[in-house]
């Protein structure tokens, strides 16, 4: 198979690139990529010289060069992680979002109708759900939970899902789409929270905490996600939404104590900040319908995950001190310095 992953300079889409051509050495990845201040192609690295790997530099939403890569690779199929993706962003710039994360979905599936009804795979995220209340561990995201959106990401990203089914309802184009809880692992941007609290850890420098630490998320290992979509991709449903997540919720608190702790450092650091607006509550996914269609289960344990993150964080900081070291010093000031 020929595949096109968008977003592959990515946290996610990079992790996936990894693993697919490993479990899948007989096909072809072309990663189509914009490289935002996202984007590493320090994340690539170690795929870069691979023969069934190409490197693509362009935007999603550029409909005449999208065109002409599919008239020159004539992709099998199309994995779309590409997307602006990160909440606070979103809550100082809409616009980029609805652009990127709506009319660079549609313009990847227009070009997968105008190559022959190409195979098309929408990563998507738990949060189109909304949130849940803190106060009622028993419920949970299923596939026909209401989409329920909070901030300009969530709703660009619900805005997207709906253009996905749209598409395959009204053109037969064959998707399915991908709804995952909260990722960790190598190579996440140091705007998150897992990397950003054992960044700042490194450097001595205060963890800021977000009101008081108590909303809930729930960690999927990156890896497992890969697997999943894989999964999805292969023996998936057409027209399906599978919700990924492995029953791992825990307060962003005890996270950052759990990295405090692992990296021999004080509770001082921490640092209660103002918290983000429209701040979801607690996400929480039920994994029923891939874990019984598709036998997908988590593999990795959090104890587990969290120790080799925070392993790879030590034994890469060039990949992550490089990050931290440009235009992301503005970035954190404006988001961080007066909160
Ligand atoms: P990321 O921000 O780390 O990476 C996004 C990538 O997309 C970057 O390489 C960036 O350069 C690229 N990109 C952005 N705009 C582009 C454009 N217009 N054209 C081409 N490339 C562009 O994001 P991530 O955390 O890896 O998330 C990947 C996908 O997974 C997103 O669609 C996100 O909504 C979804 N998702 C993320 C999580 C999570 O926990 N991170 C969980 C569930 C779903
Ligand atoms: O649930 C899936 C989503 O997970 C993805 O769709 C998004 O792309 C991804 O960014 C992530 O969104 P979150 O908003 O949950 O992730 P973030 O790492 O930004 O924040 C996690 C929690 O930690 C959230 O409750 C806010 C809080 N937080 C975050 C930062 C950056 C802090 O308390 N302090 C911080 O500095």
């Amino acid at each position: 198979m020929n595949i096109i992953v968008t977003g592959g300079a990515g946290f996610i889409g990079g992790n996936f690139i990894h693993y697919y051509l490993k479990e899948h050495p007989e096909d072809r990845v072309i990663c189509v990529d914009k490289l935002t201040y996202a984007g590493n192609l320090s994340t690539l690295a170690p795929v870069m010289d691979n023969p069934n790997f190409r490197f693509c530099r362009l935007d999603i939403c550029d409909r005449e060069n999208v065109f002409s890569l599919f008239e020159e690779e004539k992709p099998d199929a199309v994995i779309n992680f590409a997307a602006e993706s990160h909440v606070d962003r979103s809550i100082e710039n809409p616009g980029i979002f609805l652009q990127t994360n709506i009319i660079g979905t549609a313009t990847m599936m227009d070009a997968c109708r105008a190559f022959g009804n190409i195979r098309y795979h929408q990563v998507s995220t738990d949060e189109v759900y909304g949130d849940l209340p803190l106060d009622r561990p028993d419920l949970f995201f299923t596939e026909t939970t209401p989409i329920h959106t909070s901030s300009p990401y969530s709703s660009s990203k619900a805005g997207a899902d709906l253009l996905v089914q749209a598409y395959q309802r009204t053109y037969g184009l064959p998707i399915t789409i991908s709804r995952c809880s909260n990722n960790y692992g190598p190579y996440h941007f140091p705007e998150k929270l897992i990397p950003l609290m054992i960044a700042n850890c490194l450097n001595d420098k205060p963890l800021p905490v977000y009101g008081e630490g108590l909303n809930v998320r729930d960690w999927l290992y990156v890896e497992d996600h890969c697997k999943a979509i894989d999964l999805i991709l292969h023996k998936g449903r057409i027209g399906e939404v599978y919700n990924v997540g492995g029953h791992n919720e825990m307060r962003n608190i005890d996270i950052v104590k759990l990295i405090i702790e692992a990296l021999g450092k004080d509770e001082s650091l921490i640092t209660y900040v103002t918290d983000r607006k429209g701040h979801d509550l607690r996400y929480a996914i039920d994994p029923t319908k891939i874990h019984e269609e598709l036998g997908w289960l988590p593999e990795t344990k959090f104890q587990d995950g969290i120790k080799k993150t925070i392993k790879w964080y030590l034994e890469n900081r060039q990949w992550w001190e490089e990050i931290i070291s440009g235009e992301y010093q503005n970035y954190y000031e404006k988001m961080y310095g007066n909160r």
